[in-house]
């Protein structure tokens, strides 16, 4: 029999390690490094360190011959239990880490919510909103990709080519489609299911019991009621920055600036030559020898753009800023409408508010991987359903249901954060 002190002794090490792990990582692992002065040229450079932006640098500077600088605006996610603990994504929401749009006021819209305005989150910090979403891992329908290649004419969009893309990228570790033709297994993109409590469990069985699929989403035909496939690695959330950049961050032919807000594109002859960036107070041009990607999101990217001069000329002339290029720049943003419905039930099946800050759930995700840290934002069940004759047919699903175990719009969650302190 094993002596009992050595026991404690274990429980009490492994409990201070995982504590220390916790709130000073630096102490285990080397911080992947972040550029401190940046240099006047490289090649390529990459605005935006967000999901897409931290696949760019990272897979671009792969070619040791050529130089790479990533930009991006927020600070990094290194380190921060907040980008590491699946539900806590959304303690970064009106935060310095989110750049907290709302939109504007509109007629007949918002009317429940606060100031009849909807919330838009954007991740500012490396991994982007990538590090402050749902960890849904949810491709496009086949019949998307195929009609983006039909309307560019460019037929690399077509759902054939892209999936071979999907599963370079995945490393699927949910047992039953590893081997999947649809998923990939050698990508540095983990996917996983994680744990779900009851309800999400007898949510699925309704599906099931109603006829429908839960089999894959993500593979031959979307429509049913799955368990949702995480960004997920070891019970942590997996943004692209983790997934990618980090690793490459340590490359000679990359920096990696965080804290760096980009201005504009400097354009000469039509042509982007460079940045304007502000840094730690200063203002810095930075030249491009091949190209500027920008990746700076759905609102950033376009707002760069309309402020280097390229955009529609009645508005940019309105707002004094010389006219590069008129394009129709900023249009046609959609928006995933949602709507929200709220089931109360009689039974203490979901998570409670209270749980989410409780020491006991701390311990029980750190050592269990359970509990209502261990859900993304809550979500656990997603169902897709075509609801009309033409989307059936073609499996095409027009309706996307989302099931969390806590209600919520996006002001509620806010509102939570201030009035019940998740935080
Ligand atoms: C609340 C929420 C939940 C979501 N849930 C899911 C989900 O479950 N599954 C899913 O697939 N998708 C989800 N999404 C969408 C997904 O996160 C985005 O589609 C994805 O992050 C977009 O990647 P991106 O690189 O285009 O932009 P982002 O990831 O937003 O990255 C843009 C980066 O550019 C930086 N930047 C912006 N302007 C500048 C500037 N001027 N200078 C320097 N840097 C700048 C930003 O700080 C940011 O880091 C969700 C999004 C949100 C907001
Ligand atoms: C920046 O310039 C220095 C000095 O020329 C060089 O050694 C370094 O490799 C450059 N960094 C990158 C990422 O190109
Ligand atoms: C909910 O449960 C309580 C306690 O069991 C019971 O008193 C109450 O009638 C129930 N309400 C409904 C709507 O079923």
């Amino acid at each position: 029999m094993l002596n009992s002190n050595v026991v404690k002794l274990s429980v009490f090490a492994v409990l201070t390690a995982l504590a220390v792990n916790l709130f000073y990582p630096n102490l285990f692992w080397r911080e992947p490094p972040v550029a401190i002065t940046i240099n006047a040229t490289y090649d390529f450079i990459v605005v935006g360190g967000g999901a897409a932006g931290s696949i760019l640098a990272a897979r671009l500077s792969e070619n040791q011959d050529v130089r790479v600088l990533l930009l991006e605006a927020g600070p990094s996610d290194w380190g921060n239990p907040i980008f590491e603990i699946p539900a806590l994504g959304m303690l970064a929401y009106d935060t310095d880490l989110d750049w907290a749009y709302t939109t504007e006021r509109q007629d007949g819209l918002f009317k429940g919510m606060e100031n009849e305005r909807s919330v838009w989150p954007r991740g500012k910090v490396l991994g982007g909103s990538g590090n402050l979403n749902a960890m849904v891992a949810v491709r496009g329908n086949r019949h998307d990709y195929d009609r983006w290649a039909e309307y560019t004419g460019d037929q690399t969009w077509n759902y054939k080519h892209v999936l071979s893309y999907f599963k370079k990228m995945e490393d699927m570790q949910v047992k039953e489609l590893r081997d999947s033709a649809y998923h990939g297994k050698d990508g540095p993109l983990t996917i996983n299911w994680m744990n779900s409590g009851p309800l999400a469990q007898k949510l699925v069985e309704a599906g099931q019991d109603l006829g429908f699929s839960n089999n894959d989403y993500n593979g031959k035909s979307m429509e049913g009621y799955f368990h949702i496939q995480n960004n997920v690695a070891n019970q942590k959330r997996l943004s692209s920055s983790k997934a990618y950049l980090h690793s490459a961050m340590e490359r000679p032919n990359l920096d990696v600036a965080v804290n760096s807000h980009v201005q504009k594109v400097v354009i000469e002859n039509k042509l982007a030559v460079g940045v304007e960036v502000i840094r730690n107070g200063r203002k810095l041009t930075v030249s491009a020898r091949k190209e500027v990607i920008l990746s700076a999101g759905a609102i950033g990217s376009p707002q760069i753009l309309m402020l280097s001069g390229v955009g529609p000329r009645n508005h940019l002339e309105d707002m004094h800023v010389p006219v590069a290029a008129d394009l129709p720049v900023g249009e046609n943003l959609q928006d995933h409408v949602t709507v929200d419905i709220a089931v109360g039930i009689n039974e203490s099946y979901t998570y409670r508010v209270d749980d989410f800050s409780s020491p006991w759930t701390l311990m029980q995700y750190h050592l269990f991987g359970t509990g209502a840290l261990n859900v993304p934002s809550s979500l656990e069940v997603v169902g897709f359903q075509s609801v009309t004759p033409e989307s059936k047919e073609k499996d095409w699903p027009d309706l996307q249901l989302h099931f969390m175990s806590i209600a919520g719009t996006s002001d509620f969650m806010r509102r939570l954060r201030y009035t019940e302190g998740v935080t």
